[in-house]
């Protein structure tokens, strides 16, 4: 089965399809609108979004355009990083809700452990408030699944140790030359479906010989290596593009990276740090 459609399973038996469509940066409006309706239309089944980008609204539309039947598309979208108290939360959920008209989220995220204006400050109660809530909205069938972002070990331990419902994804930077190991291999141990945010680093490995000299041994693209990587690392990769020829691109990566190709890839450095 082609890599775009092939699913990951997460541990509460729900299918993923494996590759999503990133559209952080992608402004509301015509530019969100038609980058999703090319990515339906060549063929992905997964759309990742968040309150904070602002555009849930035309990705909505844009499925519901779109003629792929609600059920075949996988939507994600995320609660605000500075959305800490249990109130915050249930109204970011109802405004995605309204704003994306899919009807149930799919998977529903924590964007961040911290507000974005102060990483690294201590939210663990945060969380484990607007976490509590998010279990509500899954029993209540209003998301089938719901999970973390930007979480390490520490975040996951503490959330863990005062919730009932480990969560069903973290979404995480994670490209090649910046692969999040501790972090990965927690979530591995605990079935936490690992998704890879930023797989060409934002653009940041577009440039980089040596993953360009892998390709051409392909006849594949430094982009198209990039994702392949975390597809044989059994992450779920999100690649976002506004211009549909590399949406396409982007998809088509069902090749096999050789052990050798993969050992000259992980011993990269991050070339974005
Ligand atoms: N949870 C979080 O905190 C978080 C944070 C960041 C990202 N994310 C998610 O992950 C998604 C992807 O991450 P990202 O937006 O940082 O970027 P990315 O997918 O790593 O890279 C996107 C950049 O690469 C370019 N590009 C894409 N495909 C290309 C290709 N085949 N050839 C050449 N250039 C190509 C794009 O340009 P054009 O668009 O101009 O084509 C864009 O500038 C986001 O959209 C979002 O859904 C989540």
């Amino acid at each position: 089965m082609p890599a775009l459609i092939d699913t990951f399973t997460m541990s509460n038996g729900l299918h993923i399809p494996g590759i999503g469509f990133g559209t952080w940066q992608i402004p509301d409006g015509a530019a969100a609108y038609d980058a999703t309706r090319a990515a339906l239309d060549a063929g992905y089944r997964h759309i990742d979004t968040a309150r904070a980008y602002g555009n849930e609204a035309s990705v909505g539309r844009a499925i519901k355009d779109s003629g792929v039947p609600r059920d075949e598309v996988f939507v994600t979208t995320k609660c605000p990083a500075e959305v800490k108290t249990a109130d915050g939360a249930r109204h970011a959920f109802a405004e995605s809700e309204r704003l994306l008209d899919v009807g149930p989220i799919d998977l529903y995220l924590i964007h961040a452990p911290w507000p974005w204006n102060a990483i690294g400050s201590d939210h663990r109660a945060g969380n484990i408030e607007v976490w509590k809530v998010f279990e509500e909205l899954y029993d209540a069938g209003r998301t089938r699944s719901i999970g973390v972002s930007n979480f390490d070990v520490d975040d996951l331990e503490s959330l863990a140790a005062d919730t009932d419902v480990v969560p069903h994804a973290n979404q995480i930077r994670w490209f090649i030359g910046n692969t999040q190991d501790e972090t990965t291999a927690y979530c591995r141990e605990r079935d936490i479906l690992v998704e890879g945010y930023s797989p060409l680093a934002t653009g940041g490995l577009l440039e980089n010989e040596a993953i360009r000299a892998i390709g051409e041994r392909y006849g594949k693209s430094v982009a198209q290596v990039a994702i392949r990587y975390l597809l044989e690392k059994d992450v779920l990769p999100l690649p976002k593009s506004t211009t549909p020829s590399r949406i396409a691109e982007n998809a088509d990566v069902d090749f096999t990276l050789s052990a050798e190709d993969i050992a000259t890839l992980d011993a990269l450095e991050d070339t974005d740090a």
